[in-house]
């Protein structure tokens, strides 16, 4: 496998799948999730899922230790990224917080949306080994999105109607722009 895969763009029928649970944890799923990880730094993101990738899947890579604003994050090398497999909340605040969020495969439009305050998360590491990790603020978003994409659920989901469209709107003007740029290696056939 080569070191990057294009990202799909919205709306790509890949992302609006339901991804298949691994059954198991081997080389080659240990080798999906770290180009999937070398695709996501490229693209500088903060969090990739592999049906963004093309691949059904559910797999995710995050590295949410960043700084910098939305659309132009830089990650902090020295916090190790979670690469996981089966990746499913297991316990969830009540407590929702807004904030800000994007998606690499709906690139340059933002919205606030509404998240878990803090979740817990069970999955699997590139191991085999069977893990938890607990996350607030921006790891706790970022699982949120991510996990979401494994069940073909995207971001603008969450969104009012009205908002919903007014972002497919800005969306649309934005995408020419993006594709002469090529930011990052993407594909948009659906
Ligand atoms: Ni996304």
């Amino acid at each position: 496998m080569s070191d990057i895969l294009p990202i799909v763009l919205h709306p790509h029928r890949a992302l609006r799948q339901v991804a298949e649970t691994v059954t198991d944890v081997d080389a080659a799923v240990a080798s999906t999730l770290h180009t999937m990880l070398e695709t996501m730094a490229q693209a500088n993101g903060i969090g990739l899922a592999a049906p963004q990738v093309d691949i059904n899947k559910r797999l995710v890579v995050i590295q949410p230790e960043v700084e910098g604003e939305p659309g132009n994050r830089k990650a902090k090398s020295a916090t190790p990224p979670l690469l996981m497999a089966n990746p499913e909340i297991v316990a969830k605040s009540d407590e929702m917080i807004d904030s800000e969020e994007g998606c690499l495969s709906i690139p340059r439009v933002f919205d606030v949306i509404p998240r878990h305050a803090w979740v817990k998360v069970a999955y699997v590491d590139e191991h085999g080994n069977p893990r938890e990790v607990e996350g607030e603020e921006l790891l706790g978003r970022c699982l949120q999105h991510e996990i979401d994409h494994l069940n073909g659920v995207l971001f603008i989901d969450h969104l009012s109607r009205l908002k919903r469209d007014l972002l497919a709107k800005r969306y649309n003007k934005i995408l020419p722009d993006f594709v002469e740029d090529t930011p990052y290696p993407f594909t948009q056939e659906s």
